[in-house]
């Protein structure tokens, strides 16, 4: 079950005023407190050519990932959610955490342009249902908002 904090949290932290990097290391914190079951949080971001690692929560991960390649690339190109009930079946998925089974990434599109994508990580199979993407999506909203 979800905790009730995460849209509270999120409003009360994500603020235009804050500098970008701020907003989204906090954001990937309120993620992962917030939520229960997740193992990485985080963004990648668009620098006009590929995606490089931005503010997260979790082990290490891979620094540069191309456009169209694994479930980042492939979400960032395609410009739509992905969501990959089990990474182990999912062709070309880039593995960073052992821990993963299931994954979810979200674009994140302001006026048209590619900013980046959220990247979220589960060590329980299909644990990405509608309900739970739906609030990521609106979490990714606020986020858009003050881009
Ligand atoms: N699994 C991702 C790579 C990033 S890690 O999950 C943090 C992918 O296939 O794009």
């Amino acid at each position: 079950m979800e905790k009730n904090y995460l849209f509270t949290h999120a409003e009360l932290f994500i603020d235009k005023k804050l500098n970008l990097v701020t907003n989204l290391a906090n954001l990937s914190a309120i993620i992962m407190e917030n939520i229960d079951d997740l193992n990485w949080v985080g963004f990648y971001l668009f620098d006009g050519e590929k995606l490089y690692l931005g503010p997260f929560q979790g082990k290490a991960a891979v620094t540069i990932i191309d456009m169209g390649k694994g479930v980042c690339g492939k979400s960032a190109l395609s410009r739509e959610v992905i969501v990959v009930d089990n990474v182990h079946d999912f062709a070309g998925h880039i593995p960073c955490d052992c821990n993963s089974n299931s994954e979810i990434v979200i674009p994140i599109i302001k006026d048209n342009q590619l900013f980046g994508v959220l990247d979220i990580d589960s060590p329980i199979f299909n644990r990405f249902d509608q309900k739970l993407r739906e609030d990521l999506e609106k979490l990714v909203k606020l986020l858009v908002d003050i881009l």
